[in-house]
């Protein structure tokens, strides 16, 4: 048995993180807007003991060409706060993570928003912090256009910090934080958290990123390909704590992984192969740029076959400290996703190496973090 065990985190993504998905026989094409498609998949990672799970977010269109926005697998789809309160309502531990941009809220409307999903739901929130690099983004938030990588960072560093002051303080006297980028002097209209605090999470892959992660973050998303690349950002992110008083211990990095499933190997090579020769050509051509986009440059890593070859691939990276545990992107929903509770899942408890009932109540208790980062 091992004594330390793997997080596992449900990707959510409309039809599936195929770029083909919705072209599936069995997909459910606007599945982006029907909220029993998202409780369905919610109860069913929740069902199989994950630790969470998490909304990606732009608050504009993924894809600017629409004659190809229009041949993806979400182009349509919910904002992700109202989506995760509304799936807290129907579920009872799992965590939900929400992603939400520094460059285009204000800290105190953003802190309030997810103390409250955090009460809510009983202390399962976390918030995804990200500082936004698309054009099509800044362009719905005035006229100054996208800000630089550094100045997105600068106000992300300074945000983070007064969203942690709000969330310590909260139900308490003023925060009276007077920056550069903003002023706010009221405490939070609502109780400190069942948690101590939302859960923060990143997946910035630039060196302010890293930094801002290691002062910060709980979790860390990342997108690697082989053992080497996810081992060296691991090993990066985690030798960055102790500037910042931390411990290896304090942040679970959680690299995105694709499984595709089936009994036989067979079996799965003819499942990734009927998607793969569905994605239409003029999609084909921008899948690099939207994997950019939303993955810093590099794509998410794929593993076709057998629950046992699966999960000896997630025990080689998890034991070999390349992983604190995965966040899984099933190709397809649901169908992708029931194979990999029903097969991946109950071979990693056999082996010892996931949870087979959930040890608390919070998403802080599921990962095994103690606290709020002091250093934020
Ligand atoms: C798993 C994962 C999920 C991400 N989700 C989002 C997202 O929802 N919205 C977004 O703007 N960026 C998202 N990103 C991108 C990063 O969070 C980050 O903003 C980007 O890499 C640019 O920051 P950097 O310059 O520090 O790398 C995601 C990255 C990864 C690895």
């Amino acid at each position: 048995m091992s004594p330390r065990q793997m997080k596992l985190g449900l990707f959510l993504w409309a039809t599936g993180h195929h770029i083909a998905a919705w072209r599936h026989p069995k997909a459910h094409v606007t599945a982006g807007i029907d909220i029993g498609h998202y409780i369905q998949l919610a109860r069913t990672a929740e069902a199989a003991k994950l630790d969470m799970i998490f909304c990606e977010d732009a608050a504009g269109l993924r894809e600017a060409n629409v004659g190809i926005a229009s041949q993806t697998s979400r182009s349509i789809g919910f904002e992700p706060i109202s989506l995760l309160s509304a799936i807290a309502v129907q579920t009872g531990r799992i965590g939900l993570v929400s992603t939400a941009s520094t460059s285009y809220n204000e800290p105190y409307g953003l802190a309030r928003t997810f103390a409250s999903l955090d009460q809510l739901s009983g202390g399962r929130a976390g918030w995804n912090l990200v500082t936004s690099a698309s054009n099509i983004e800044a362009a719905n938030f005035g006229s100054m256009g996208l800000r630089s990588h550094a100045d997105r960072y600068e106000r992300a560093r300074e945000f983070a910090a007064v969203v942690a002051g709000l969330w310590r303080g909260a139900g308490s006297g003023g925060l009276n934080h007077d920056g550069q980028s903003f002023s706010v002097r009221d405490a939070l209209d609502l109780p400190r958290s069942p948690q101590g605090a939302p859960v923060m999470v990143q997946a910035g892959a630039s060196e302010d990123g890293k930094d801002l992660a290691a002062r910060t973050a709980d979790v860390v998303f990342s997108a690697a390909q082989t053992f080497e690349e996810a081992k060296a950002f691991y090993d990066d992110v985690k030798g960055r704590l102790a500037a910042y008083g931390r411990t290896s211990g304090d942040v679970k990095i959680m690299p995105g992984v694709a499984p595709v499933v089936a009994a036989t190997e067979p079996e799965a090579r003819a499942k990734h192969e009927e998607l793969q020769e569905l994605i239409p050509d003029e999609v084909g051509l921008s899948i690099r740029q939207l994997a950019r986009h939303f993955a810093g440059a590099r794509g998410h890593w794929r593993i076709v076959g057998t629950p046992a070859q699966i999960a000896d691939e997630l025990q080689a990276r998890f034991e070999g400290g390349a992983a604190d545990g995965f966040n899984v992107m099933p190709s397809w929903f649901p169908g992708e996703l029931d194979a990999f509770c029903a097969l991946v899942v109950p071979e990693l408890q056999r082996r010892g190496l996931f949870r087979t009932e959930y040890e608390g109540r919070t998403l802080r208790e599921h990962l095994g973090l103690k606290g709020p980062a002091s250093a934020a």
